[in-house]
C-alpha cells in the first residue's frame, strides 16, 4: 500500500519532470533565435568597426581562428575576419583581449589594414568599474574611436601609450589601468597583422565558433 506522504511525493516528482521537459522544449525552440540573434549583434559590431557599412554576411564565413597569447590576449584561439575588395584584402577584423583590465579581461574587436593603420574599434565585454574605468564603451565616451586612422608599426610602440606614460591617448580621470591596457591590445593587433602576412592565405575555419 503507498503511503499518502509518498502519493504526494510521486506527484511533486512528477510535475517537477514536466516543468524541466517544458523548460527542454522552450530552450531548444529559443536556440535558432538566440543564434540569429547572436548573428545581428556579430554584423553591427563589425559594421561599427569597419568603414561605409562593409559588413556581411560573406565577411562572417571568411574567418580564421588564431592563437597567439602574446599578442591577442588569450591562450585560446580568436577569431579574425577579412574583408575583401575584388579578392584583396582590404581590412582584417581581429577579436582580441586585453588581459591587464582593472578587473581582468577585456575584450575587443579592433578592424586594422593590411598595412597596420586602424580602421576602428569596440569593446565586447569588459568588468571594469562603471563610472571609472567603462568609459571604454562606445555608449559611454568617444574615447575608444581615438585609435581611428591611427598608424602601428614596430618602430612607434612608445607612442601607443597613454598621456600619462608619454604617449598620445588619454586617460580617464582616477583610472589608467582600463584604457592602458586598451591601448596595449589595439596596438597588439596591429602588430599581429603586420607580423603575418600569413594570415591572408590561410583557408577560413572558424565553423561551429560563429
Ligand atoms: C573601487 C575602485 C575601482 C577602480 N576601478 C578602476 C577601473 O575600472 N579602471 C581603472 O583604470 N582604475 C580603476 N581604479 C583606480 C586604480 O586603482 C588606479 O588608481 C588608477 O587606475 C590610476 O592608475 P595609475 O596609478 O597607474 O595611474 C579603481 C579604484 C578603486 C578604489
Amino acid at each position: 500500500m503507498i503511503l499518502p506522504i509518498s502519493k504526494n511525493a510521486l506527484l511533486l516528482a512528477l510535475v517537477a519532470l514536466i516543468c524541466v521537459a517544458i523548460l527542454g522544449l522552450v530552450n531548444q525552440l529559443a536556440q535558432p533565435k538566440i543564434a540569429e540573434q547572436q548573428l545581428k549583434n556579430k554584423l553591427a559590431t563589425l559594421n561599427d568597426v569597419l568603414p561605409q557599412n562593409t559588413a556581411s554576411e560573406s565577411l562572417l564565413a571568411d574567418c580564421i581562428l588564431v592563437t597567439n597569447e602574446d599578442l591577442l590576449g588569450r591562450p585560446t584561439p580568436q577569431a579574425i575576419y577579412r574583408l575583401r575588395d575584388d579578392g584583396q584584402i582590404s581590412a582584417f577584423v581581429v577579436e582580441t583581449t586585453a588581459p591587464d583590465g582593472y578587473s581582468g579581461n577585456i575584450d575587443l574587436m579592433v578592424a586594422v589594414t593590411p598595412e597596420g593603420s586602424i580602421l576602428g574599434s569596440r569593446v565586447l565585454n569588459h568588468q571594469e568599474t562603471p563610472g571609472l574605468g567603462d568609459k571604454i564603451e562606445r555608449r559611454r565616451s568617444a574615447w575608444i574611436e581615438s585609435f581611428q586612422d591611427k598608424q602601428v608599426s614596430p618602430d612607434n610602440k612608445s607612442a601607443w601609450a597613454v598621456k600619462k606614460d608619454g604617449g598620445q591617448f588619454d586617460q580617464f580621470t582616477g583610472a589608467t589601468i582600463t584604457p592602458r591596457a586598451v591601448v596595449n591590445a589595439v596596438y597588439n593587433a596591429g602588430l599581429l597583422v603586420l607580423q603575418q602576412p600569413e594570415l591572408a592565405s590561410r583557408p577560413a575555419n572558424c565553423g561551429a565558433m560563429q
